[in-house]
């Protein structure tokens, strides 16, 4: 049996929400908007374009297109700053044993990510050889919930959607998962990630032997 395995990247394989926090932090408080974890929170999952709206709207303040479009620019450019710096060690506690474990087992995987910046990502931290197929924000049109950016990685991996599975820390993206008739596997808070099939707290919870049942469907 050969499943796909699609991971969303931000918050599952890297912790980069640190990284998003400091540089929209650094914006918003620029424009004199207060910029919380708990607004950090709400970003997860959500596109580029999309957070800038966001905090424009906690911040009651609208702006000219120009300013917007320069305002991301100069966010991603403090965003790159950071992940410039990121090396193998800020990939999250066994991501590379679930990665070897699934090579091993001659699964298909994909990644299916919002982030433009998934590639350089990947690369700084070594893992972009264990990627079969990436999709990230640049290959999408709709944004998680909707299923695009899962759809396309299970049509790169010549796979049935009902043949993936879908690792996701975002409710957005479990929705997508979900939408797109994949098995979510929420990474993060039962509380928060409710709708998705099975949810750990993180991969050190997820066994090799959950992982063969799944490959070989005695659990769905
Ligand atoms: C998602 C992150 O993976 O990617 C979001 O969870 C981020 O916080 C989005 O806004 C887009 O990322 P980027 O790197 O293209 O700004
Ligand atoms: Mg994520």
């Amino acid at each position: 049996n050969k499943k796909g395995f699609i991971f969303d990247l931000d918050g599952v394989i890297v912790d980069t929400a640190k990284y998003h926090f400091l540089a929209w932090r650094k914006l918003a408080n620029g424009l004199g908007i207060d910029f919380t974890h708990k607004e950090n929170e709400q970003l997860k999952g959500v596109s580029r374009v999309r957070s800038l709206e966001k905090i424009l709207e906690w911040g009651n303040k609208s702006i000219p297109e120009e300013e917007f479009t320069s305002l991301m620019a100069k966010k991603n450019e403090e965003y790159l700053g950071y992940i410039n710096e990121m090396d193998a060690s800020e990939i999250l506690p066994d991501v590379e044993r679930v990665l070897n474990f699934l090579a091993e087992e001659h699964q298909a995987i994909s990644l299916g990510s919002a982030s433009k910046n998934a590639r350089p990502i990947l690369e700084k931290v070594n893992l972009i050889s264990h990627f079969h197929a990436i999709v990230d924000g640049n290959d999408v049109s709709k944004a998680k919930p909707d299923p695009e950016v899962f759809l396309i990685g299970a049509k790169l991996l010549n796979k049935q959607p009902e043949d993936c599975i879908v690792f996701e820390d975002s409710v957005a993206g479990v929705q997508a998962a979900n939408a797109a008739n994949m098995i979510s596997i929420g990474i993060g808070e039962e509380e928060v990630l409710h709708e998705a099939d099975y949810v750990f707290k993180d991969f050190t919870e997820i066994s090799n032997e959950f992982l063969g049942q799944i490959i070989s469907e005695q659990i769905k």
